[in-house]
Parts: C-alpha cells; structure tokens; sequence
C-alpha cells in the first residue's frame, strides 16, 4: 500500500484560455501568505483522521507552485512533518515549475526541503502558439528553465500540448525535437481538450491528424528511451511519476487546498472519496466554519464534498484507472479486491471489447489496444456499472 500527498497552489502569473483548472491570475487571490494559513490549518484538522502518514509521495501542482515564496513551500512541509507525516529519502517529491518563475535560491530552498522531481510546463516551444492560448513565457524562457533543470541533473519532466489551433504536424515535430534535446526522464503530452463552443475549438488540426500527432509522439519519445506508461505519459525506465502511479493503482492519497480530492480505502467497504471546494471563497468557509467536520474528514463533510462508493462505482474506477495504464487491467487485482462473480462480469465485457479491437489480452488480464488509445471513451463507457448490475456489497 502506498500512500501520498497533493497540495494544490492556485496562483498563476495569467489564466491560460484553455485552462479549466482551480487557479487564479494571482492578483485576484488572497497573498499566498494568507492561502497557506488556510492550508496549514486544514493539515492540522485532517491529520488526526489519516492512519498512514508514510508519505510515499508529495505533490505541489497547480496553478503555479513555483510562483509562490519557495520559503512558504518548506512551511506547508514542516506542518506536515508536525503532524506526523514522515517524509524522507523515499518519499518522491514533485513540485510543478512554470518557465521563467525558477531560480537559483528558489531551486536550493527546494533541494534542501528534498524536492527530487520536477515537472515543468513547457507546452510547446512555439512563441506564436504560446501567445495564442494567453502564456506570458515565451520559447526562450522554457529553454532556460530547462538548461538550468539541466545543471543540477536531476529528474525532470515536462508537459507537451498538442493540437492546438492552428497548429501543424510540422510545428510539433519542431517542439519534440528541441525538447528531448534535453533528455527528459518523463514526458506528459497532452491533447488540447476544451468544450464545444469554446473560442480554441476553431481552427484545430481535424481529427485524422490529432491523431498523427499522437502517433509522431509516441514514435518520437520511443527513439529518445521513453516508454509509454499511460494514455498520457511517457517515462525512461524507472522513473514513471510515482504519485500519478498512486492514482491509476487505486492507492489512497490526501489532496489539500483548493479543489483537491482525497481517496480514501479504509473507512468503508468500497472506499471514499472527498474533495475541497474549487471557489476560493467556498474553501476559505469551508476551513473558516467546518473545523469539526474536517476533524473527521472520511464521514461528516458536506455532501458535495463526499462520497461513498458503492460496488458498482468502485468497480468502474477500478476499471477505468487499470486501463489508463498500458499494463493494464489484471485480473488477480480485480478478484483480490472483488469477487469471482465481479470478475466473470469484467471478463464478459472485456472479451467483447477484444473481439471489436479496442481491447487486447495481456498475460495477466487486458490492455488497450493502440486503437482503443485513441477511442478510450469508447473502451471505458463499456466499463461502467449501473447499481442495478450488481449487488451492492
Ligand atoms: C494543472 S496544469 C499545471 C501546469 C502549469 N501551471 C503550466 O501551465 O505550465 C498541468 C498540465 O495540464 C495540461 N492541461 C491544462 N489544461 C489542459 C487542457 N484544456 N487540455 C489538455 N491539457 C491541458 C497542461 O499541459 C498543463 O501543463
Ligand atoms: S499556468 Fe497552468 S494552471 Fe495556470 S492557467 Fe495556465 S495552464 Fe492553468
């Protein structure tokens, strides 16, 4: 069992048009000084109710962890440790780095706190493109954020986004060349995602060459030592995220601050999952008015905030998260946390799946296909279980 902790920072030098995430331009947000009393004091009142303070992992993303004072980052890590949290050479410890926001002091206060991985958005090395979706940094800054990542050889990765408007299979050949350039241990590309209706839904690559994109990715990365782990992430052997790991293997972690999500395995028979208010007015009364229900996180917050899982839902997690991973689903871990009748259901929908080329068999259970990458959806909305197809316990 594995378990790890996510600190979510919501302060961004700009809001990026395509972004959906909780975060701030951060002067429309209290001073960061003042979030993280909110934070320390939401350590303080869920720490009694967490068993397994072994951190295996800690996060900070974003938002923008790397704007705030680095000084404020070892705080939000001693109250942990206050609270009984063990950190150690074992935990790895990721902090997200936006371009332009590092330097020096910041990157000693953050080795000597143990920061031993950093995740850098560079999304594309393009100036035009950078602008078009509102990012401050330019292609220069990203470089230097990476040679200087560099000097210290250490783990790093970065974030790539694709298929943006108005951009080309050429440009994001462009991008992959000068990023590996740096040999990344860990490569995130992500495909631009946005609603219908939304301004950066115009003008994108059509569908046929997102899915090129995708294919240039993974041949590009293959040649550079990176393998696929999961839909989304590519890592030199070894080093795949181990917090993101946390997720796809259904291990429990504590989420903290703004619109965080918790899961939790032992509190009831499926699991819980509970999560922090995504408005920083509603987490502030959260923090500000609730400290008795926070005490016992895993049955007296609000109810949009919680939620216990019944077979069902826990079942297509279990699914859903397996097979995000290119190990994908295995059937031993589906009837050690289920049963044998669960695992003839999965089997059934599985075999289908297979037999319509979105799933493959695996030596221990099932996998994706290479199409079933791309028609994930498709894959997944097979693997969800209404209550009424099994019992609830
Ligand atoms: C939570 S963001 C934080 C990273 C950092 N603040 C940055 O912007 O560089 C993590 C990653 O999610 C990806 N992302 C954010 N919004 C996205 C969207 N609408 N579609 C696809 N990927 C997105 C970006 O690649 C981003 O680096
Ligand atoms: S910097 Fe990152 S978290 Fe902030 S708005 Fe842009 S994509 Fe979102």
């Amino acid at each position: 069992m594995s378990f790890g902790v996510y600190i979510h920072i919501p302060y961004c030098i700009q809001r990026c048009t395509y972004c959906d995430f909780a975060t701030y331009e951060q002067s429309r947000i209290m001073p960061p000084q003042n979030y993280v009393e909110l934070l320390l004091r939401e350590i303080k009142l869920k720490a009694p109710a967490i068993q397994n303070k072994r951190l295996d992992t800690i996060y900070f993303g974003g938002g923008t962890p790397s704007l705030i004072p680095a000084e404020l980052i070892v705080t939000i890590v001693r109250e942990l440790e206050k609270q009984g949290f063990e950190t150690g050479p074992h935990t790895e410890f990721t902090i997200e780095i936006n371009p332009a926001t590092l330097d020096s002091d910041k990157m000693k206060t953050y080795l000597d706190l143990g920061v031993n991985r950093f995740s850098v958005g560079a999304q594309t090395f393009n100036d035009k493109l950078l602008k078009s979706v509102n990012r401050e940094h330019n292609a220069q800054d990203t470089l230097d954020t990476l040679t200087f990542l560099k000097t210290y050889n250490i783990n790093f990765s970065f974030d790539v986004l694709f298929g943006l408007p108005g951009q080309t299979l050429a440009d994001l050949k462009r991008d992959l060349d000068i990023g590996l350039e740096f040999s990344p241990s860990h490569v995130s590309p992500y495909c631009l995602t946005v609603p219908n209706g939304h301004p950066l839904s115009k003008g994108r690559p059509p569908e046929d060459e997102q899915i090129a994109m995708f294919d240039l990715i993974d041949e590009r990365l293959l040649l550079a030592g990176l393998s696929r782990y999961e839909i989304s992430n590519y890592a030199k052997p070894g080093l795949e995220s181990r917090h993101n790991l946390l997720y796809w293997m259904d291990q429990e972690y504590l989420g903290l601050g703004l619109s965080a999500h918790s899961y939790s395995k032992t509190s009831s028979k499926w699991g819980v999952r509970y999560w922090n208010p995504s408005s920083i007015d509603g987490y502030k009364a959260l923090i500000d008015s609730s400290p008795e229900r926070l005490k016992n996180v895993t049955d007296n917050l609000p109810d949009e905030g919680f939620e216990t899982l019944l077979k069902n839902q826990a079942l297509t997690d279990f699914c859903h998260i397996s097979l995000r991973l290119m190990n994908g689903l295995d059937q031993q871990s589906l009837l050690a946390k289920f049963d044998q009748q669960t695992l003839d259901l999965v089997t059934g929908r599985c075999q289908s799946l297979v037999s319509r080329s979105l799933l493959e068999e695996s030596a221990n259970g099932w996998r994706l296909s290479k199409a079933g990458i791309t028609l994930s959806n498709l894959a997944f909305s097979e693997l969800t279980f209404l209550a009424n197809e099994l019992p609830a316990h």
